[in-house]
């Protein structure tokens, strides 16, 4: 990078492995937006189920991803990650509905979904620095990105992050359900043919099991200070 601040950061990795927090804390110290791409997939899965649209319907979901506006706010105190707006309506809590995480892998596995919102990734990328948090990328959407990270960590822990998350939203839940769901949405994220989740060959891959968020970031400006 040659002294140079990378212009475009790619953060991948599974479910509650931490992208998001790190991406947001990084995005501060940068002064870069960020965008959780993930938030386009859960907002597509949102929509189908309130219209009632199967999640085999191949054909109405990506059509559905063809219709919806996108409209991302930057990070304020009460929303760190933004707010995201689907044709004019906050979705932003509502993308977090256990229903919503249950079938957006679904939604997410179908090439013709894929290659629109991928289109619509790439284009908010084009105008400047940005950090994009999701699974693919460092591999697919930005496959050019000046930095790219992959965060991995135990599922147990993982899991543990998410139900911790819900339990502070209110939300009863177990945490034998919350391990159960996760390790399906990563077999399904995994296994899928369309983009699935792995880390780029060149990423700088971090297991977070014992380090803080903090610490991780600390790490990424390490590494950019090196490069
Ligand atoms: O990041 P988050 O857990 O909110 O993502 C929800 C789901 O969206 C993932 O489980 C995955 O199926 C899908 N996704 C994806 N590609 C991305 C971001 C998210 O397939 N770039």
């Amino acid at each position: 990078m040659g002294g140079q601040l990378p212009t475009t950061i790619a953060i991948d990795g599974p479910a509650a492995s931490g992208k998001n927090t790190v991406g947001i804390l990084l995005a501060r110290r940068l002064g870069y937006p960020f965008v959780d791409s993930g938030a386009m997939y859960r907002a597509v899965t949102l929509r189908a189920l309130a219209e009632g649209v199967g999640m085999e319907d191949h054909e109405a979901l990506a059509a559905l991803a063809r219709r919806l506006r996108f409209h991302f706010t930057s990070s304020s105190e009460r929303f760190p990650a933004g707010r995201i707006f689907v044709d004019g309506q906050d979705v932003t809590d509502a993308l977090r509905d256990p229903m919503v995480d249950a079938h957006v892998s679904l939604v997410a596995r179908i090439p013709e979904v894929r290659e629109i919102l991928v289109r619509q990734q790439r284009k908010l990328a084009e105008d400047g620095p940005i950090i994009m948090a999701g699974r693919d990328i460092g591999t697919v959407v930005l496959p050019d990105a000046d930095l790219k990270v992959y965060l991995d960590a135990s599922s147990a822990e993982r899991a543990y992050r998410r139900y911790r998350e819900l339990r502070s939203r209110g939300e009863t839940v177990e945490f034998a359900q919350v391990l159960a769901d996760l390790e399906q949405r990563d077999r399904l994220d995994r296994e899928r043919e369309a983009s699935p989740l792995r880390p780029a060959p060149d990423a700088l891959v971090m297991t977070t099991d014992s380090l803080t968020p903090d610490e991780v970031v600390a790490q990424i400006m390490h590494t950019i200070a090196d490069c």
